[in-house]
Protein backbone atom coordinates (compact mmCIF):
# COMPACT_ATOMS: atom_id res chain seq x y z
CA UNK A 1 0.00 0.00 0.00
CA UNK A 2 0.97 3.30 -0.73
CA UNK A 3 -0.25 6.77 0.04
CA UNK A 4 -0.67 9.75 -2.55
CA UNK A 5 -1.35 13.35 -2.43
CA UNK A 6 -3.15 15.52 -4.43
CA UNK A 7 -2.78 19.31 -4.67
CA UNK A 8 -4.14 21.33 -6.91
CA UNK A 9 -3.08 25.58 -7.62
CA UNK A 10 -5.94 28.11 -7.43
CA UNK A 11 -5.24 32.25 -7.61
CA UNK A 12 -7.43 34.12 -5.40
CA UNK A 13 -8.02 38.05 -6.07
CA UNK A 14 -9.11 40.51 -3.36
CA UNK A 15 -12.20 41.21 -5.61
CA UNK A 16 -13.41 41.62 -9.46
CA UNK A 17 -11.71 44.74 -9.99
CA UNK A 18 -8.85 42.86 -9.77
CA UNK A 19 -9.52 40.31 -12.49
CA UNK A 20 -7.73 40.68 -15.59
CA UNK A 21 -9.19 41.91 -18.89
CA UNK A 22 -11.00 39.09 -19.89
CA UNK A 23 -11.46 37.35 -16.93
CA UNK A 24 -13.39 40.77 -15.89
CA UNK A 25 -15.52 41.17 -18.59
CA UNK A 26 -16.59 37.44 -18.61
CA UNK A 27 -17.39 37.47 -14.36
CA UNK A 28 -19.46 40.87 -15.19
CA UNK A 29 -21.31 38.50 -17.77
CA UNK A 30 -21.75 36.18 -15.17
CA UNK A 31 -23.15 38.70 -13.17
CA UNK A 32 -25.21 40.11 -15.25
CA UNK A 33 -26.86 36.74 -16.31
CA UNK A 34 -28.11 36.39 -12.43
CA UNK A 35 -31.11 38.68 -13.81
CA UNK A 36 -33.05 35.70 -15.49
CA UNK A 37 -32.02 33.29 -13.07
CA UNK A 38 -35.29 31.57 -11.53
CA UNK A 39 -35.31 30.73 -8.40
CA UNK A 40 -38.46 30.84 -6.51
CA UNK A 41 -38.04 27.80 -4.63
CA UNK A 42 -33.92 28.29 -2.87
CA UNK A 43 -33.70 32.43 -3.70
CA UNK A 44 -30.42 31.07 -4.70
CA UNK A 45 -29.54 33.12 -7.94
CA UNK A 46 -26.82 31.80 -10.17
CA UNK A 47 -25.56 33.46 -13.20
CA UNK A 48 -22.63 31.45 -15.23
CA UNK A 49 -20.63 33.07 -18.94
CA UNK A 50 -18.84 31.23 -21.02
CA UNK A 51 -15.91 32.79 -23.43
CA UNK A 52 -15.70 30.31 -26.79
CA UNK A 53 -12.84 30.59 -28.65
CA UNK A 54 -15.13 32.21 -31.63
CA UNK A 55 -15.80 35.08 -30.14
CA UNK A 56 -19.16 34.59 -29.01
CA UNK A 57 -19.96 34.81 -24.67
CA UNK A 58 -22.54 32.39 -23.70
CA UNK A 59 -24.51 32.95 -20.31
CA UNK A 60 -26.97 30.80 -18.57
CA UNK A 61 -28.50 31.01 -15.11
CA UNK A 62 -30.19 28.52 -12.81
CA UNK A 63 -33.41 27.38 -13.35
CA UNK A 64 -35.56 25.69 -11.14
CA UNK A 65 -38.72 23.60 -11.12
CA UNK A 66 -41.43 22.59 -8.51
CA UNK A 67 -40.24 19.49 -8.95
CA UNK A 68 -36.77 19.94 -7.82
CA UNK A 69 -34.84 17.53 -9.69
CA UNK A 70 -36.30 18.72 -12.79
CA UNK A 71 -34.50 21.99 -12.80
CA UNK A 72 -30.72 23.07 -14.02
CA UNK A 73 -27.36 24.43 -12.73
CA UNK A 74 -26.79 27.76 -14.52
CA UNK A 75 -23.31 26.14 -15.18
CA UNK A 76 -25.01 23.52 -17.24
CA UNK A 77 -27.46 25.61 -18.98
CA UNK A 78 -24.86 27.95 -20.36
CA UNK A 79 -22.12 24.33 -21.33
CA UNK A 80 -25.36 22.96 -22.94
CA UNK A 81 -26.63 25.80 -24.67
CA UNK A 82 -22.76 26.32 -26.44
CA UNK A 83 -22.31 22.25 -26.60
CA UNK A 84 -25.65 22.39 -29.02
CA UNK A 85 -25.11 25.40 -30.69
CA UNK A 86 -21.27 25.47 -31.21
CA UNK A 87 -20.54 22.08 -30.90
CA UNK A 88 -17.16 22.56 -32.13
CA UNK A 89 -16.25 25.47 -30.25
CA UNK A 90 -13.81 25.62 -27.50
CA UNK A 91 -15.11 26.75 -23.91
CA UNK A 92 -11.51 28.58 -22.59
CA UNK A 93 -13.13 30.18 -19.63
CA UNK A 94 -16.46 30.02 -17.53
CA UNK A 95 -17.09 32.29 -14.62
CA UNK A 96 -19.63 31.76 -12.02
CA UNK A 97 -21.30 33.98 -9.81
CA UNK A 98 -24.43 34.07 -7.25
CA UNK A 99 -26.61 36.36 -5.21
CA UNK A 100 -29.32 36.03 -2.47
CA UNK A 101 -31.51 38.04 -1.16
CA UNK A 102 -32.89 35.92 1.56
CA UNK A 103 -29.20 34.53 3.89
CA UNK A 104 -25.80 35.87 4.01
CA UNK A 105 -23.47 34.04 1.28
CA UNK A 106 -20.74 32.63 2.65
CA UNK A 107 -17.82 30.37 1.34
CA UNK A 108 -16.86 30.41 -2.11
CA UNK A 109 -19.67 29.22 -4.90
CA UNK A 110 -17.71 26.69 -6.78
CA UNK A 111 -19.90 24.17 -8.97
CA UNK A 112 -21.53 21.29 -7.68
CA UNK A 113 -20.47 18.00 -8.12
CA UNK A 114 -22.72 17.09 -11.15
CA UNK A 115 -21.38 20.49 -13.17
CA UNK A 116 -18.02 19.71 -12.59
CA UNK A 117 -18.86 15.88 -14.06
CA UNK A 118 -20.02 18.02 -17.37
CA UNK A 119 -17.37 20.40 -17.08
CA UNK A 120 -14.58 18.17 -16.92
CA UNK A 121 -16.10 15.92 -20.13
CA UNK A 122 -16.32 19.18 -22.15
CA UNK A 123 -12.23 19.60 -21.45
CA UNK A 124 -12.10 16.65 -22.60
CA UNK A 125 -13.96 16.68 -25.41
CA UNK A 126 -11.81 20.21 -26.67
CA UNK A 127 -9.02 18.74 -26.04
CA UNK A 128 -8.07 21.81 -24.23
CA UNK A 129 -8.71 22.87 -20.68
CA UNK A 130 -11.12 25.21 -19.74
CA UNK A 131 -10.26 28.26 -16.86
CA UNK A 132 -12.97 28.92 -14.27
CA UNK A 133 -13.39 31.50 -12.56
CA UNK A 134 -15.44 31.96 -9.10
CA UNK A 135 -17.19 34.62 -7.16
CA UNK A 136 -17.47 34.46 -3.64
CA UNK A 137 -20.11 36.21 -1.49
CA UNK A 138 -17.83 38.36 -0.37
CA UNK A 139 -16.49 39.25 -3.30
CA UNK A 140 -13.19 37.59 -3.46
CA UNK A 141 -13.04 35.55 -6.71
CA UNK A 142 -11.25 32.45 -6.85
CA UNK A 143 -9.39 31.18 -10.52
CA UNK A 144 -8.13 27.86 -11.95
CA UNK A 145 -6.54 26.70 -15.41
CA UNK A 146 -8.67 23.59 -15.29
CA UNK A 147 -11.28 21.63 -13.94
CA UNK A 148 -8.57 18.90 -12.92
CA UNK A 149 -8.20 20.56 -9.68
CA UNK A 150 -12.07 20.55 -8.47
CA UNK A 151 -12.31 17.22 -9.80
CA UNK A 152 -9.70 15.03 -8.70
CA UNK A 153 -9.51 11.08 -9.75
CA UNK A 154 -12.88 12.41 -12.05
CA UNK A 155 -15.25 9.64 -13.80
CA UNK A 156 -13.68 9.32 -17.23
CA UNK A 157 -14.57 5.48 -18.81
CA UNK A 158 -13.86 6.18 -21.99
CA UNK A 159 -14.87 2.60 -22.42
CA UNK A 160 -18.69 3.54 -22.31
CA UNK A 161 -18.24 4.67 -25.56
CA UNK A 162 -17.51 1.53 -27.52
N1 LIG B 1 -26.85 26.12 -8.39
C1 LIG B 1 -26.26 26.56 -9.54
O1 LIG B 1 -26.92 27.05 -10.46
N2 LIG B 1 -24.92 26.44 -9.64
C2 LIG B 1 -24.10 26.02 -8.64
O2 LIG B 1 -22.89 25.99 -8.82
C3 LIG B 1 -24.65 25.61 -7.35
C4 LIG B 1 -26.13 25.51 -7.30
C5 LIG B 1 -28.30 26.29 -8.25
C6 LIG B 1 -29.11 25.05 -8.25
C7 LIG B 1 -30.34 25.51 -7.50
O3 LIG B 1 -31.20 26.19 -8.41
C8 LIG B 1 -29.81 26.52 -6.52
O4 LIG B 1 -28.55 26.92 -7.03
C9 LIG B 1 -29.66 25.99 -5.11
O5 LIG B 1 -28.92 24.84 -5.09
Amino acid sequence: MEVNKLCFEFEKYASTDELSGGDLQLMQHAVAAIKNAYAPYSQFRVGAALRLDNGKIITGNNQENVAYPSGLCAERVALFYANSNFPDAVVEAIAIAAETETFELSGPVTPCGSCRQVMSETEKRQEHKMRVLMRNGDGTVLATNSIEGLLPLMFEADGLKK
